[in-house]
């Protein structure tokens, strides 16, 4: 059977977990690729680091280009994360005439135009299912299997730091820090996990599922985006009396205002889908004009989840599927033949909102905003203001949880920005997305 040489940039949570598979499950994936598969080399930072994967030791290295420059090694697999190294070494692996395989959507998503038309210059493949939703395979579905759809709509949880977090404070009364500490344990996390909890890393993956959606390159600039770390635990605790759950959704809706793209800590209600998705599992729904309704779910972060996206994409690189794919998909091309598409206006965007005031206690106060809502067209559903605690006295602050029927983006804005300037109001105001 013919050997096809690899190199492997990186050995850490994902690295190790496809050096793990490629040399303990040498003889399975040789059946599905048609060739032999001979890990050639590993890149790692520290040598003298202790390794859990077995058989690798001799096949470390601190040099890239003993890969790279490396004639008889055919693809290199891009394993170490970051966005300058990464950038460097995957365009020097195609202008050496390597295919690439890469997990590492923050280089996409930021470099993706410059590493797609080097891979067009060079002839070569570049390969990313573990970049979004860790062994989901999401790319394959949006890139092939829904290529007849329109694609109308997407909702979905894309990290597993995130949701692992957020299931931990709403389920197993953990605390926000101890909750993320168990999760960077676990190798959910990225190295710097501010991009995990700030939405930074949903907003990397939103840009590269918009790409193959909708055709559209957009920067995470273009996306507005908010995290979980500045949700707090009382806005957890106030959904789940409301019958709704904080998940940390990426969405991308597509109407005749034109594209909405956002990453932003959303009530989703219990028993939907999306709601009973918990720990570091990520979901994906994908409305397609054709198809209708998907849900795709799996593990979103994790040593062998991602590596067995990894591993699939090596396999279709070196089955030779994976270079007929990139090449049709024509993916970060200024020339798609895509209809532009114009970024939805505020005043353009509806849904339901869950708002949050810090109020004083004190007659006529809830009608002053609900006065204020009402003159922005923003009608009320439900109120829940709980008596004050035994210790508060008269006039002291209490929240004030609204959940609105549909409203306006630009309208909710305007009123929030009106209320907080009231003299009743202690605090800013919480405003958070609702997602039936
Ligand atoms: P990680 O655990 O931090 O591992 C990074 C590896 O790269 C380490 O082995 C490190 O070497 C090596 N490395 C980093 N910089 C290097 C440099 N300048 N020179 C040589 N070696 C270098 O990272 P990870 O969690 O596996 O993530 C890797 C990529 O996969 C990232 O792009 C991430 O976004 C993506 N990803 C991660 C997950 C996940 O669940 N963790 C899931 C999907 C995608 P040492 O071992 O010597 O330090
Ligand atoms: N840090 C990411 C997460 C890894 O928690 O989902 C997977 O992309």
């Amino acid at each position: 059977m013919r050997r096809v040489a690899v190199g492997l940039l990186g050995l850490g949570t994902v690295g190790g977990g496809v050096a793990r598979l490629l040399l303990g499950e040498a003889d399975r994936i040789a059946r599905r690729a048609g060739k032999r598969i001979e890990l050639k080399g590993v890149l790692v930072r520290d040598r003298a680091k202790p390794r859990s994967v077995e058989g690798v030791s001799d096949l470390l290295t601190t040099d890239p280009h003993r890969l790279i420059d490396d004639p008889s090694i055919e693809v290199i697999i891009e394993t170490i994360g970051g966005t300058d190294r990464a950038l460097e070494w995957i365009l020097a692996a195609l202008s050496a005439g390597k295919h690439v395989v890469t997990a590492n959507k923050a280089v996409l998503a930021e470099h993706g135009g410059l590493i797609f038309n080097e891979a067009r210059r060079f002839g070569r493949a570049v390969a990313f299912e573990g970049a979004v939703g860790g062994g989901i395979p999401i790319i394959q579905a949006l890139g092939v299997a829904l290529a007849a759809n329109e694609i109308r709509s997407i909702s979905a949880i894309l990290n597993g730091t995130c949701n692992f977090i957020l299931t931990s404070m709403d389920q197993g009364g953990l605390t926000y820090s101890s909750a993320l500490a168990e999760a960077q344990a676990r190798g959910y996390a990225e190295s710097d996990p501010t991009l995990d909890v700030d939405g930074t890393d949903t907003a990397h993956k939103l840009a590269i599922l918009a790409q193959l959606a909708f055709g559209v390159n957009v920067t995470i600039d273009q996306i507005p985006r908010g995290g979980i770390d500045r949700l707090q635990a009382a806005d957890v605790r106030y959904a789940a009396e409301l019958g709704y759950t904080v998940k940390l959704l990426a969405l991308a809706r597509l109407s005749a205002a034109g594209l909405t793209l956002r990453v932003a800590p959303t009530l989703v209600r219990r028993g939907t889908p999306l709601a009973e998705v918990g720990g570091a599992f990520n979901a994906i729904r994908v409305f397609g004009d054709a198809v209708g309704e998907t849900l795709f779910y799996g593990r979103g972060a994790g040593m062998l989840p991602t590596a067995s996206a990894v591993v699939g994409d090596l396999i279709d690189v070196v089955v030779g599927r994976a270079e007929l794919t990139s090449n049709i998909l024509n993916l970060w091309s200024s020339d798609r033949g895509v209809p532009a598409l114009r970024p939805a206006r505020p005043d353009e965007v509806r849904s339901r909102y869950y708002l949050r005031f810090t109020i004083v206690d004190r007659p006529g106060v809830l009608a002053r905003l609900a006065h204020v809502l009402g003159d922005h067209a923003i009608s009320i559903a439900s109120v829940i203001q709980h008596d004050p605690g035994e210790n508060d006295g008269p006039g002291s602050p209490v929240p004030l949880v609204i959940m609105t029927h549909q409203a306006t983006e630009a309208g909710v804005v305007a009123a929030l920005d009106h209320i907080d300037t009231l003299d009743v109001v202690y605090a800013p105001s919480v405003r958070l997305g609702v997602e039936e």
